[in-house]
């Protein structure tokens, strides 16, 4: 079932915003006594991306902010959003998911590092003090659109009013319509053990064709398991925002994966599948060469909310 998109007076924060070449992710804690700085930047993010980003609209600079559970009330008055909660460690026999510490989340993204950096930049020296940053990850687009394991990423992607669907609460949540939450995870790959599969093999784990990217029919592939049915038999779907980053020179290899949704309950119930395995399928083969080393859970509040907390 599909629920009416948000009304026009809420306005979304940029979640739907095609993928960019370049992302800065940032995941902070909030200081005791830090509370009203975050709140003041929260409150000018509209318009300091504006300023950053006027001078060359064409690469569309964009920042998405999200709140944790546990900072919610510390920042705001007045009710929760509904189905915000810290993120739920998972620990399976093989795979762990692990729940990292979260209260910020900022998703800042462009066609230009020089634009990311110039807004993380000024976004951190006004949140100097104010939080201690627990995750700073660059990323980059690979190729055409791959990960680096080397297969397209983001094919399946919901796209237009699906897209919005999938990412923005409507009618469930009515004191925040158009937020969403955002579930974050950090991965590191076994590239090595990776690269010693062969591409057959590496296809039956991911579902798709490595050059090609066609469907494959693979039961228990990442893509399989990920498949996931609503009970009218629709597929419930979320908008992924995973790109690659890592450190060459450290044997660093990663992606950054970011599942925007309109409830919590969609990229968990993926998530749980993939961990712990379900009842028709094993956990997912792509853990075996994929590590989650963070996990937080986010609410991405309207952004006229941010604005004007309270309304
Ligand atoms: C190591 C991290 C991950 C990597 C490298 C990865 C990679 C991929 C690739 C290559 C595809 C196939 C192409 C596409 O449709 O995008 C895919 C599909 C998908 N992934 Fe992931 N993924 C990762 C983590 C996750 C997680 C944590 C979730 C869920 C919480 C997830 C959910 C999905 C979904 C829903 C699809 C589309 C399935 C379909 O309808 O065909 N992925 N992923």
């Amino acid at each position: 079932m599909t629920s009416p998109l948000p009304s026009e007076e809420t306005l979304p924060q940029p979640v739907l915003n095609p993928p960019a070449s370049v992302a800065v992710f940032l995941v902070a804690t909030i200081a005791p006594g830090g509370e009203s700085a975050v709140r003041e930047v929260l409150g000018s993010l509209a318009g300091l991306v504006r300023s950053v980003g006027f001078p060359s609209p064409e690469d569309g600079l964009g920042c998405v902010a999200g709140v944790g559970s546990r900072a919610w009330g510390r920042l705001f008055d007045g009710p929760r959003p509904a189905e915000l909660h810290p993120f739920r460690e998972l620990a399976g026999p093989r795979h762990h998911a692990p729940s990292t510490p979260g209260d910020l989340f900022l998703h800042i993204r462009a066609a230009r590092t020089d634009l990311c950096f110039a807004l993380a930049a000024e976004l951190m020296r006004r949140l100097r003090g104010a939080v201690t940053v627990r995750d700073e990850t660059r990323a980059f687009s690979s190729f055409d659109s791959r990960n680096l394991l080397g297969f397209v990423d983001g094919t399946e992607n919901p796209v237009g009013p699906a897209a919005a669907d999938a990412a923005l609460a409507g009618a469930e949540d009515p004191g925040f319509r158009g937020g969403g939450y955002a579930l974050v995870q950090k991965y590191l790959h076994d590239v090595d053990a990776w690269d010693a599969l062969a591409v057959e093999a590496q296809e039956k784990v991911i579902g798709r064709t490595r050059l090609t990217n066609l469907e494959l029919d693979a039961p228990g592939s990442h893509k399989d398991v990920n498949t996931l049915l609503g009970p009218d038999g629709a597929e419930q779907k979320i908008l992924r925002s995973a790109m690659p980053f890592g450190r060459p020179g450290h044997g660093e290899f990663g992606t950054y994966f970011v599942a925007y949704a309109r409830t919590p309950a969609i990229p968990e119930t993926m998530l749980r599948k993939m961990f712990l395995g379900g009842p028709c399928s094993g956990p997912d083969p792509l853990l075996d060469y994929s590590r989650a080393v963070t996990g937080s859970l986010f609410f991405i509040p309207p952004a006229d909310f941010l604005a004007k907390p309270g309304g």
